[in-house]
C-alpha cells in the first residue's frame, strides 16, 4: 500500500535557527516558511534528492506540536510521511485492521496541497504516521 517517503517532519523551537542549520551548515535547498493555520503549524521544505524534510513551527493557540515540543524542549522527529495512491482506500484497509486514524478520519489538505491523514503512533511501532495522497 505506501509508497516512497515523501518527507521526515522535524519539530523545532526556533524555526529562523533551524533554517540556518539547514541552509547554511547543511548546505540544503531551504523552501520559504508557509503557515498552514488549518493544522497550527508552520513549515518549510527543505529538498534533498531523494525526499524531503519538512521543518515544523507552532502557529496559533493549541497548535498540535506544541506539547511534543515542552517534551523535546531542543526539537526532533516528529512524523515520517509515506505516498499513497488512494487515501480513502488506504484508510479504509487500515481501519479494518484495526489501526486507528487521529481526528475525524476525513482526510485534510495538506502543505502540498494533496489530502493527508495521520496514523495513532502507538498503532505503529511509537511513530506518528502522515500519508499522503499523490
Ligand atoms: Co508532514
Amino acid at each position: 500500500m505506501i509508497g516512497r517517503l515523501n518527507h521526515v517532519a522535524i519539530a523545532v523551537p526556533d524555526l529562523d535557527a533551524a533554517i540556518s542549520l539547514y541552509k547554511d551548515t547543511l548546505g540544503a535547498d531551504v523552501g520559504t516558511p508557509q503557515d498552514l493555520p488549518e493544522h497550527g503549524v508552520t513549515v518549510v521544505f527543505i529538498m534533498l534528492p531523494n525526499t524531503k524534510i519538512e521543518l515544523l513551527y507552532p502557529l496559533g493557540e493549541g497548535s498540535p506540536i506544541t506539547g511534543y515540543l515542552e517534551k523535546n524542549p531542543s526539537g526532533g522527529i516528529h512524523h515520517i510521511c509515506y505516498e499513497v495512491s488512494d487515501i480513502l482506500a488506504s484508510r479504509d484497509q487500515l481501519q479494518a485492521k484495526g489501526a486507528r486514524v487521529l481526528g475525524d478520519g476525513s482526510p485534510k489538505i495538506g502543505a502540498h496541497g494533496n489530502p493527508v491523514l495521520f496514523l495513532h503512533p502507538k498503532d505503529f511501532t511509537g511513530t506518528l504516521i502522515e500519508l499522503e495522497q499523490v
